[in-house]
């Protein structure tokens, strides 16, 4: 019998792209909000997308998913955002041959700016929105400024990439599964600058430093190997992470959704409000809970060694200058 709950609608820019394709035929199956949970989605896409996009709806309608109420596709900002409850926002211009950061900041902060209007003025005001576009820390950051209406603390940006991959490498060295090691925190930006705090994880409910006794390893190969695992994938793929990506981004949602299991936590970035000493007005990943009421906590009170101290300034120095970067190019305070 159809569940008789109201549908959790979710938008999703760059829907034809090869993360939107990764993501929405999970999210239509009930994998992300569970099996008695009707979901719709609403499919955003530009220019050449919106052709891709109609074999994109096409095969949505040859799954005959039972939880999937209605599919909207559309070119259309405000008719993509319409009554959602989630945002994914995917679609970003990647970097080309010859761009500076400065001016990938500048055009994807023209687009999240757009995106972030548009979600003020359709989407519901209790609306959730996960940043997953690059660089997605300060397009969170444009978005969030530009939505009026939407409290800060419903924009995220995705760190969670780098929590599975730091977790997948303290498993593999560790000799353990991936599903014992918990604790871990991605602090600051999902770029080469971040810092998978290897100090507060936990391999089988033991410090992973008392597991991992190997502190060379630690600091000087786990740490590069999970802030430059993007740019390995490319590498050996030829293009961006993808499936990896899409599964990261409805990692997130679920675990935003679903309140956080006792004695854990997940990475994602948010809007610093000074917690461990950070700059307000960034958004830093940080550990969160997501409690039974929906709403989230920063994990307080974790210890910060000399040496995390010195790796989060490092990135938290990154994430202010492309606030200022941005600022500029956009010719907005951000
Ligand atoms: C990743 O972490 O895989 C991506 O953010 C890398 C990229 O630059 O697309």
């Amino acid at each position: 019998m159809p569940s008789t709950k109201a549908p959790i609608r979710v938008a999703v820019t760059g829907a034809a792209g090869n993360i939107g394709y990764a993501a929405i035929f999970r999210i239509a199956s009930g994998a992300v909000f569970g099996p008695d949970q009707p979901v719709a989605l609403n499919l955003i896409e530009v220019g050449p997308g919106l052709n891709a996009l109609k074999g994109v709806v096409m095969e949505l309608e040859d799954c005959a998913f039972p939880l999937l109420t209605d599919v909207v596709a559309t070119g259309d900002l405000n008719e993509g955002f319409k009554d959602a409850d989630w945002c994914l926002l995917i679609g970003a211009v990647p970097r080309k041959q010859g761009m500076e950061r400065k001016d990938l900041l500048g055009i994807n902060g023209k687009i999240f700016t757009g995106q972030g209007e548009a979600i003020g003025k359709n989407a519901k005001k209790t609306v959730k929105v996960l940043v997953v576009g690059n660089p997605c820390n300060t397009n969170a950051l444009i978005a969030l400024r530009s939505a009026s209406g939407i409290p800060e603390q419903n924009f995220f940006a995705m760190t969670r990439l780098d929590e599975n991959r730091a977790k997948s490498q303290l498993a593999a060295k560790s000799g353990t599964h991936n599903s014992v090691v918990k604790n871990m925190v991605i602090w600051g930006n999902h770029s080469a600058t971040q810092y998978p705090d290897f100090t507060n994880a936990t391999i089988g409910g033991k410090k992973a430093t008392d597991v991992i006794t190997d502190s060379a390893w630690l600091k000087e190969t786990f740490i590069p190997t999970v802030q430059k695992r993007g740019a390995a994938v490319i590498e050996a793929r030829g293009a961006s992470s993808a499936a990896s990506a899409a599964n990261a981004a409805l990692d997130t949602v679920r675990s935003l959704h679903f309140p956080t299991p006792a004695g854990d936590w997940h990475s994602v970035a948010v809007l610093s409000k000074g917690e461990y000493g950070i700059t307000p007005g960034i958004l830093f990943g940080y550990p969160i809970r997501t409690k039974a009421d929906g709403s989230w906590e920063i994990v307080q009170g974790l210890p910060i060694d000399e040496f995390s101290r010195s790796k989060i300034k490092i990135t938290e120095t990154e994430l202010l200058e492309e606030r200022a970067q941005a600022s500029e190019a956009l010719g907005i305070k951000l």
